[in-house]
C-alpha cells in the first residue's frame, strides 16, 4: 500500500478541512485548536488522529515536534483567524492580532512541508488595496514556497451552499498550483436536495432514517449511513412562528407586513433558504435564517449538510455549540477538491 501524505491541521475547529483531506486519502497527523469542544468533535470522528487543545500564540513547532514525535510533515493546512490584521505602508506589522497568522508562517518554516493551504475570509485579498495578500505571498516566497491564491464559492463544487473562502496554496518544488474548475456552476445543488429527506421534528440521536433519500446529494451524505444524530429542532416562541410563516420559500422580512420590518435589527433577519437555491452562507447560530419550508431554524445536521458534512459525522458538547463549530467550518466536499488537486502536485 503506497504510504498516505501527513498533515497538520493548524486552528483545525471541529475538522471541516481535515475531514475533505481524509476523504481524500491522507492522514491528519494531529489537529490543533484551542476550543475545547472543537477538539472534542475533532478527536470522536477523526479517529486516526490526533485533535490537542493548546493555544498556538503559546505553542512552537519545536515543541510539537518534539512532544508529538512529528519530524515530517507533506501538508500544513488551516485558517488562521486573521480579521484583525493591521499594515504599515505595505508591511503586516508584528503585534498580537497578526501573531496567529505569524504562528501559521512558523510552523511551514519548521517543517517544511512540501506543500500548505492556507484558508481566509475573502476580504483577505482585498485589505490594505491588496497589501495584505502580497505580504502574505511574500513572506511563503522567502521560505522557498511558490504561490498561488484564489478566491472559490463552494456552490462551483458540489455545495449546497454560495460560502466563498479565500486560499493561498505553496509548493515547495515551484510548480505552479492551478485551483480546481468548478464543477457544478450550471447544476449547484439546493437547500431542497440538501435537507428535504430531514423531518420537520426532533429525532433522537441514532435514530434510523425517516425517509429515503431524495437526490444524489443526499445520497453521497447518507454515505451508507443509517442514522441521524443532531436533529433536535430548536422551539421558538409563538410569536417568532406567527411572523416566519408569513414569510415564503426564499424570502426575508421585505415580505412582512411594514410595522414588522423593524422586529429585528439586522438586514438578514427573518430570512428563509430558498428550496430550489444553494443556501447563502450558514452562520454560527445567530438564528436569523430559517428553513425553506418549516417554522423553524435547520437543525445541526441541516447545518451540516447545507456544510457537507457527511451524516455520520456527529458534532459533540452543546447544541449552541455544534451550531459554531458547524458554521466555522470550511465545507468538507470544497475541501476534498483542493486535498485532491494539490495531491496531483506532491
Ligand atoms: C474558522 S475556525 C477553523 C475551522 C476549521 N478550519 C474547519 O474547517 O473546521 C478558526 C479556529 O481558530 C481557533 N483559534 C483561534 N485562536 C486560536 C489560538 N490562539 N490558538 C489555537 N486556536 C485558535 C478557533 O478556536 C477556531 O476553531
Amino acid at each position: 500500500m503506497s504510504k498516505r501524505n501527513t498533515v497538520i491541521d493548524l486552528f483545525c475547529g471541529c475538522g471541516g478541512l481535515s475531514q475533505g483531506f481524509i476523504d481524500a486519502g491522507y492522514k491528519i497527523s494531529l489537529g490543533i485548536d484551542k476550543w475545547k469542544d472543537a477538539i472534542e468533535t475533532f478527536n470522536f470522528n477523526h479517529k486516526d488522529s490526533k485533535g490537542i487543545v493548546a493555544d498556538l500564540l503559546e505553542l512552537n513547532p519545536v515543541t510539537v515536534s518534539e512532544n508529538e514525535k512529528i519530524d515530517e510533515v507533506d501538508v500544513i493546512i488551516g485558517g488562521p483567524p486573521c480579521q484583525g490584521f493591521s499594515i504599515a505602508g505595505k508591511r503586516i506589522i508584528e503585534d498580537e492580532r497578526n501573531q496567529l497568522y505569524k504562528t501559521f508562517v512558523n510552523f511551514v518554516e519548521h517543517f517544511k512541508p512540501k506543500a500548505f493551504l492556507m484558508e481566509n475570509v475573502p476580504n483577505i485579498m482585498s485589505m490594505g488595496k491588496g497589501a495584505i495578500r502580497n505580504q502574505i505571498i511574500k513572506d511563503f516566497e522567502n521560505l522557498g514556497y511558490k504561490v498561488s491564491h484564489q478566491i472559490l464559492l463552494a456552490s462551483d463544487y458540489g455545495v449546497p451552499q454560495n460560502r466563498k473562502r479565500a486560499f493561498f496554496v505553496g509548493l515547495k518544488n515551484g510548480s505552479e498550483f492551478k485551483f480546481p474548475i468548478p464543477t457544478t456552476t450550471n447544476n449547484k445543488v439546493t437547500s431542497e436536495e440538501a435537507i428535504s429527506d430531514l423531518t420537520e421534528h426532533t429525532v433522537n440521536d441514532g435514530t434510523p432514517y425517516m425517509h429515503k433519500y431524495k437526490s444524489s446529494f443526499q445520497k453521497q451524505m447518507r454515505n451508507g449511513n443509517k442514522f441521524i444524530f443532531n436533529h433536535q429542532i430548536t422551539e421558538h416562541k409563538e410569536k417568532t412562528i406567527e411572523i416566519i410563516a408569513m414569510v415564503p420559500d426564499g424570502g426575508n422580512y421585505k415580505n412582512l407586513p411594514k410595522e414588522l420590518h423593524e422586529t429585528r435589527k439586522v438586514n438578514i433577519a427573518w430570512t428563509r433558504l430558498n428550496s430550489q437555491k444553494p443556501s447563502f452562507t450558514i452562520d454560527t447560530g445567530h438564528r436569523h435564517h430559517f428553513h425553506y419550508e418549516f417554522n423553524r431554524v435547520p437543525t445541526v445536521r441541516e447545518s451540516a449538510r447545507i456544510q457537507s458534512f457527511p451524516d455520520d459525522f456527529i458534532f459533540q458538547c452543546s447544541k449552541t455549540s455544534q451550531y459554531k463549530q458547524v458554521g466555522n467550518a470550511v465545507p468538507p466536499v470544497l475541501a476534498k477538491v483542493l486535498a485532491e488537486t494539490i495531491k496531483n502536485y506532491l
